[in-house]
């Protein structure tokens, strides 16, 4: 191959061997192919179901089921972090993709539910899988954040500075849900899921992540956030009186743009591969909200049969959600190996994401 792998990891012996040297940026490289060699996930035990809320808010089964298919969630216990949930997941990842922590160059987490302000997440998740050739952080992009890592991680391999990148997204909404919001809190759920990816072969019909599309209107900030706690609205005894560190949402104006989103990204990376909607095997939409979904898959020209949908168990995990999605698929064998997956979500910010891969 005439490319040069750059890699930070100087004292691991492998890639002195591979005469790696990431301050030489100088020599020129060719982009490589990366592929999708394993996928994990974890949902919590607890399962909160539409009767359990009944008894929390004026709410009812028949209004949370029409209006968005949601019939439970699961529930982080008290003392569960959000590195807890995506260790697991990572671990399933990496066992799956049959790859050592050693191995892994990059972990990177999506989450708007840390466990800590700073540190990042993936730094305890590197900690817990023993990942000690990795560098890890962070990206905050809600529901989009695990197509953002995907994204990110996919440069960091083309460009070869990673070889094998861990990630990961997880998120314990169950934390900044006001419980006393039948607007919301009937919606979110806790979980994580997983993925690794590596240096691919570029062969024709080999895993490749064929295209990837991100994008952003920050100029929509107010549509759905939480609003306390951070620099803007800090942490006092009276904003937690008024529940500003929970998520406050407008439901109706979020839904017409997470449709119009979904459709433009997965619609335009569509263009860009060259993939017809009658390539895809399956698309895994954001599972936020089953009249979503079907709106999407019916502009995408896409029959519900190839499309992707857990929402039923799970409610909206944000960025857990797709990569959960996509592990169920691969593992319950919905998709297999050399199909084509879309997978497309949407999120708080405004941000959307879309992304094509060979498996
Ligand atoms: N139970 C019973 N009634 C309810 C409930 C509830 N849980 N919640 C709202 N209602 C009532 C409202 O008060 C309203 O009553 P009113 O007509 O008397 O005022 C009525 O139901 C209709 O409310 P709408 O908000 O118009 O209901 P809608 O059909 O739009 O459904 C929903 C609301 C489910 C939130 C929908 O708008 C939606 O899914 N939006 C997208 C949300 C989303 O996907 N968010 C996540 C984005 S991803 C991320 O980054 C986390």
């Amino acid at each position: 191959m005439d490319y040069v792998l750059m890699c930070q990891y100087r004292q691991c012996r492998k890639h002195r061997e591979n005469k790696v040297d990431m301050n030489d940026l100088t020599k020129p490289f060719k982009r490589l192919p990366v592929a999708l060699i394993g996928t994990g996930s974890y949902v919590p035990e607890r399962r909160l179901t539409n009767e359990d809320l009944e008894k929390m808010v004026d709410t009812s089964n028949e209004w949370i089921v029409t209006r968005t298919g949601i019939e439970e969630r699961r529930i982080a216990a008290p003392d569960e972090k959000t590195s807890d949930m995506a260790t697991q997941a990572a671990r399933r990842a990496m066992e799956s993709a049959g790859v050592t922590p050693e191995e892994i160059d990059l972990i990177i987490v999506a989450t708007v539910t840390p466990d800590t302000f700073t540190p990042s997440t993936a730094c305890y998740v590197q900690a817990n899988i023993g990942a000690v050739n990795a560098a890890a952080f962070d990206i905050s992009a809600a529901c989009s954040g695990f197509l953002f890592a995907l994204k990110t991680a996919v440069q960091y391999i083309g460009c070869g500075q990673a070889r094998t990148a861990l990630i990961i997204a997880s998120e314990k909404l169950s934390h900044i849900v006001n419980w006393e919001d039948r607007s919301t809190c009937v919606l979110f759920g806790d979980g994580a899921g997983a993925a690794v990816l590596r240096s691919g072969t570029g062969i024709e019909g080999d895993s490749a992540v064929l295209a990837s599309d991100i994008g952003s209107d920050g100029t929509l900030t107010d549509l759905l956030m939480v609003p306390g706690g951070g620099s803007a609205i800090p942490t006092t005894e009276e904003n937690i009186q008024e529940k500003l560190y929970t998520l406050a949402m407008r439901g109706n104006e979020v839904f017409r743009y997470a449709v119009a989103h979904m459709k433009d990204s997965a619609l335009s990376l569509i263009e860009r591969t060259g993939i017809k909607p009658e390539d895809v095997d399956l698309v895994i939409p954001h599972q936020a909200n089953l009249r979503i979904i079907n709106a999407v898959a019916q502009r995408l020209g896409i029959p519900a049969e190839r499309v992707f949908v857990n929402v039923h168990k799970y409610g909206n995990t944000s960025g857990a959600a797709v990569a959960i999605a996509l592990d169920e698929a691969v593992s319950t064998g919905r998709a297999r190996k050399g199909d084509i997956i879309l997978l497309v979500t949407f999120g708080a910010g405004l941000t959307w994401s879309s992304a094509a891969i060979r498996l």
